[in-house]
């Protein structure tokens, strides 16, 4: 057990949000404590379910969110994507390795471009797959859910996975956020904070809450108990 509290990040999904309200939802959710603005990019393709490109991430700036926009790309091919989304405001973008024939090339596209990059790993990937770019990633993203769509039950599997995560990032020296996404709640979020992560995403448990702001202190309530 280490003696040093990690710096948690809470990281509201928009996907949950009301869409038609999207600036003002974004707002609130900033203003009831969320660090983050986790954006779900989806194609179809890559994904079965269609969401939001980066008209509506530059339509979010322009609206005045200054919060980090974490875009989540779940998208195949990645590179165009990439450097659409630099241009239209994000500050981390994240994409699944299996999505690009040329990882490190991606990686590099993001950094040039003045984004943070991340990569994404679902519930079956390996961590074999982000070993040998670890250290050039401001996030690593571990999927708790089959990515596509909000509001399915975390896999606990995940939690070992986050463990192995953490020894690999702590063992590096790296400044790597470990980041989980998918079914990541009240009831839930100090576990998965002992296993490793530091960034949650949160879009049903958030966004579903009558109370945002109430709901974002119960999670900071857990994650102060966290023991690790
Ligand atoms: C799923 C998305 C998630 C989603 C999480 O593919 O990547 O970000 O919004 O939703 P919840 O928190 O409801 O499980
Ligand atoms: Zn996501």
């Amino acid at each position: 057990m280490q003696n040093f509290k990690r710096d948690f990040k809470i990281a509201p999904s928009i996907l949950a949000a009301d869409f038609a309200r999207l600036g003002a939802e974004a707002d609130a959710v900033i203003a009831a404590g969320g660090d983050f603005i986790h954006f779900d990019v989806m194609d179809n393709h890559y994904v079965p379910n269609l969401t939001v490109g980066p008209m509506v991430c530059r339509a979010l700036r322009k609206y005045g969110i200054t919060a980090p926009i974490d875009v989540h790309l779940m998208v195949e091919p990645v590179d165009d994507l990439i450097i659409q989304f630099a241009e239209a405001g994000a500050t981390y973008i994240s994409f699944h390795p299996e999505a690009s024939r040329h990882i490190d090339r991606s990686i590099e596209l993001i950094k040039e471009k003045g984004c943070k990059p991340g990569l994404v790993l679902n519930p079956a990937s390996s961590l074999e797959l982000v070993k040998n770019s670890l250290y050039k990633l401001d996030m690593l993203l571990l999927m708790s859910v089959n990515p596509g769509f909000g509001g399915q039950k975390f896999i606990p599997h995940t939690l070992d996975k986050l463990r192995e995560a953490r020894a690999l990032i702590d063992a590096g020296g790296f400044s790597t956020r470990l980041e989980v996404d998918g079914g990541v709640g009240l009831g839930n979020i100090r576990e998965i904070a002992e296993a490793g992560a530091d960034t949650f995403v949160a879009g049903s448990a958030i966004f579903g809450a009558p109370d945002y702001a109430e709901a974002i202190k119960t999670m900071h309530t857990e994650l102060a108990a966290a023991k690790f």
